[in-house]
């Protein structure tokens, strides 16, 4: 029952971080500054940019690719030794990259000393090859989900997601990109040269100790520091204190917070404007000019950004607006100031064809039917925590919903579904803010809010394997901040029940 006495403790935990007078914590919250790297880098490694990854030869038109997660050793402070966890190298994992349409078999072979699981964020498929907590891959075995991309361009990614480990399993290092084209997207002119004018930025928070060995004690949930473990060095695609030279006038950059807790606000030293492009689920309607863009935990966004022959520029994470109040700002990493890349633009740079005005059609997601939901609070999802064998809730294969997430709690949360995509209809009545535009998977909640969502899922009917809701802080979900749903259509409601038990399609709230 250690499980359950670590659960305990975190609750503890917790209790002393909400109640203890702002005052008392305040003393020794302020003993130092917000962390910051400014001033220690000199930006001199190469950015690493991640392999894509071969297919490798089938026997008919299905893509084939093989994933090996496996144990390493890296150098990400000069001179030190790190042991990291990867895909197919010590640390993160090659872009698998595939189109709309296209019908792809993953092979994902565990060869790390624990059981763990891949899960493909954000893709839209079957919930059996979804690579939750339910399709667990043993040491030394292969995991074999099969499926048909069928969702727009985008950027996705893959990370372990076993119950109760998988912050320890992302923070190693399990992580890497899934891109998905579409002749669309393909036809619009934008920078598409992979690792060129179209370059991911996995963008990660660890703290190192002296001998550069990865600091797991706030692994688990720790509720001093209320989100779990934040860093203060920067990896960019597992590249620590990296340039990465300009060679086109206009550059894309695919953006994914790979952090376990870390909440960015990314902008540039000098505040230039940037264009957004795209979400976690594809493009924007139209091109969107900002200076910061608010980034939590798996969320990503794509960006387009302009250099002249010559120029320098720093991409910097500004301290994020939270919305807590200043001690949970601060236990939050909302006062912390991060340089995360330079980049160095040639002498002569490719020009750029100007940026479509139009880029996706616009989508409208109308939902129908009663509200489900979600109070987060004590670290729990309407006072339960996750159970592996009770369902949360019953979809109608292909419905829309409306999600009502409630933060009830003075500390930062997002939350993430699996097996849909969704569109913010507001927060608190108002209006989404800028970062929360567009079809996503993710999205910040900040803390007193409620952000009503309108959820488009996916048209498989599966009565017995569930998909998971959680918060994509990784010590929270894994604290028990998760829940389950199953979609199915109407033919196999029966199903739902025998399988879940009576209760289990009522759902609650
Ligand atoms: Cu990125 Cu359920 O996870
Ligand atoms: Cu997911
Ligand atoms: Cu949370």
């Amino acid at each position: 029952m250690a499980s359950r006495r670590t659960f305990l403790k975190a609750l503890a935990g917790v209790g002393v971080a909400v109640v203890v007078p702002a005052g008392v914590l305040a003393g020794w919250v302020y003993a130092g500054a917000g962390r910051s790297n400014l001033g220690t880098l000199s930006f001199h490694n190469p950015l690493r940019i991640p392999p894509l990854l071969d297919p490798v030869a089938g026997g008919d038109d299905r893509k084939r690719f093989e994933l090996t997660l496996q144990e390493g050793q890296s150098e990400f402070l000069p001179g030190t030794r790190t042991a990291t966890w990867g895909a197919n190298g010590p640390y993160l994992g090659p872009t698998v990259r595939v189109s709309r349409g296209e019908r792809v078999e993953l092979a994902v072979t565990n060869q790390l000393p624990e059981t763990t699981t891949l899960h493909w964020h954000g893709m839209h498929l079957p919930a059996e090859m979804d690579g939750g907590p339910h399709q667990p891959i043993e040491p030394g075995q292969t995991w074999r989900p099969r499926w048909t991309v069928d969702q727009p361009a985008t950027t996705l990614w893959y990370h372990p997601h076993l119950h109760r480990t998988t912050a320890r399993h992302v923070y190693r290092g399990v992580a890497g990109l899934f891109l998905i084209d579409d002749p669309a997207t393909d036809a619009l002119p934008l920078p598409a040269e992979y690792g060129v004018d179209d370059v991911p930025l996995v963008l990660q928070d660890k703290k190192l100790k002296d001998d550069g060995t990865l600091d797991t004690s706030k692994m688990d949930f720790n509720g001093i520091t209320v989100t779990g473990l934040l860093g203060d060095k920067i990896l960019v695609n597992g590249t620590y204190d990296p340039y990465f030279e300009l060679t086109a006038e206009r550059t894309r950059f695919r953006l994914l917070n790979g952090s376990n807790a870390r909440i960015f606000y990314i902008g540039f030293v000098d505040d230039r404007e940037f264009w957004q492009i795209a979400t976690d689920s594809g493009l924007l309607p139209e091109p969107r000019r900002l200076t910061r863009l608010l980034l939590s935990p798996g969320e990503r966004a794509e960006i387009v950004v302009d250099a002249s022959p010559g120029e320098e520029l720093v991409m910097r994470s500004f301290p994020p607006p939270l919305g807590t109040n200043f001690v949970h700002a601060r236990l939050a990493g909302g006062d912390d100031t991060f340089d995360l890349l330079k980049l160095v633009a040639a002498g002569s740079l490719r020009p750029a064809e100007p940026l479509p005005e139009r880029l996706a059609q616009p989508t409208e997601l109308v939902p129908a039917g009663e509200p489900f939901r979600l109070k987060m609070g004590d670290f729990l999802l309407n006072n339960r925590t996750m159970d592996p064998a009770r369902l949360d809730h019953t979809v109608t294969a292909g419905a829309v919903e409306t999600w009502e997430i409630v933060n009830s709690q003075p500390i930062p949360h997002n939350f993430h579904i699996h097996g849909c995509s969704f569109q913010v209809i507001d927060v608190d009545g108002e209006p989404p803010a800028d970062h929360q535009l567009g079809v996503k998977d993710t999205v910040y909640v900040q803390p007193y809010t409620t952000v009503r969502l309108a959820v488009r899922f996916l048209p498989y009917s599966d009565p017995v394997h569930p998909y998971m809701f959680h918060c994509h802080i990784l010590a929270h979900e894994d604290a028990g901040m998760m829940g389950q749903f199953v979609t199915v259509a109407e033919p196999d409601r029966a199903a739902v029940a025998s399988h879940w038990g009576e209760a289990s399609h009522h759902g609650h709230g």
